[in-house]
């Protein structure tokens, strides 16, 4: 399976601490993602790199059958405590356990920018059915607000020797893709209430972070902690949730 080596370490060590400390998806963009790809009862959904199943356990009330698709052992077990019963399987998004043709939609959050792009764009391409949709979602933070521009800076985000959403101008690559319609995009915000805990293991999971030695861990979560110190025990973490869909032609 190529899953990047942070990737697989970080997510493999941290799971319950991902779990703790990420966003979840609002309401409306999971209603727009399962409106453009007319997600109802009767679709088979693949939510490929789940992680913990943040969106997975979301598309589970449509009714549809949902696929949970996860190459790291640890996110694996997470997500099947937190969402029990799902079907979950291990796999990557260059090379998926499916039959051509064989799903009605397919939903990446969180995580293309993981994968060897155009390889899985084609292996979505030949699992997806005509009609069928694709959907793309990531949760973004708002750096506007300066705390979370520092936080940010403490994170050394810029120096970040791993892929990021930022990275790749999707609806250009995407675009390349034949088999698929053009990308269309809409944002919702999306604000994570978090106590000082829940923002240290947003960190902590966070994957250049994860592979850090401890001690350098220990020293950015107490500089996290002081950098809110001051912030009421909830507070919110203004993110911006991008959802970006195509359809198969
Ligand atoms: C940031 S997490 C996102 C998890 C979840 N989708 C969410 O929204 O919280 C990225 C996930 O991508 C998975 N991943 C990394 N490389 C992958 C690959 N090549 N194929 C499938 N999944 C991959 C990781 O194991 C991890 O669970």
């Amino acid at each position: 399976m190529s899953v990047h080596d942070v990737a697989a370490r970080t997510y493999g060590t941290s799971s319950d601490a991902y779990e703790r400390g990420r966003p979840s998806y609002p309401p409306d963009a999971v209603t727009c993602v399962v409106d453009a790809l007319s997600i109802g009862a009767s679709s088979v959904v693949v939510d490929l790199a789940a992680g913990t199943g943040k969106l997975t356990r979301l598309l589970v009330p449509t009714g549809a059958r949902v696929v949970a698709v996860e190459p790291v052992e640890a996110m694996r077990t997470t997500l099947l405590a937190t969402v029990p019963g799902i079907d979950v399987v291990a796999g990557a998004a260059e090379a998926l356990p499916f039959a051509t043709g064989s799903l009605d939609a397919l939903v990446v959050a969180q995580a293309f920018h993981w994968f060897s792009v155009r390889p899985a764009l084609a292996e979505a391409a030949r699992v997806v059915r005509p009609g069928g949709g694709l959907a793309l979602l990531w949760n973004q933070r708002d750096e506007s607000v300066p705390w979370v521009a520092e936080l940010y800076r403490l994170m050394r985000w810029r120096d970040r020797p791993v892929p990021s959403y930022e990275d790749v101008d999707w609806p250009v690559v995407v675009g390349e893709v034949e088999a698929f319609s053009p990308l269309e995009q809409r944002a919702f915000a999306n604000d994570h209430e978090v106590d000082a805990d829940a923002l240290v293991d947003r960190v902590l999971s966070t994957s250049h972070i994860g592979v850090l030695p401890s001690e350098d861990q220990a020293a950015l979560a107490e500089r996290v902690r002081q950098l809110v110190a001051g912030f009421p025990q909830r507070f919110p973490f203004p993110h911006r949730t991008e959802v970006f869909w195509c359809h198969r032609r």
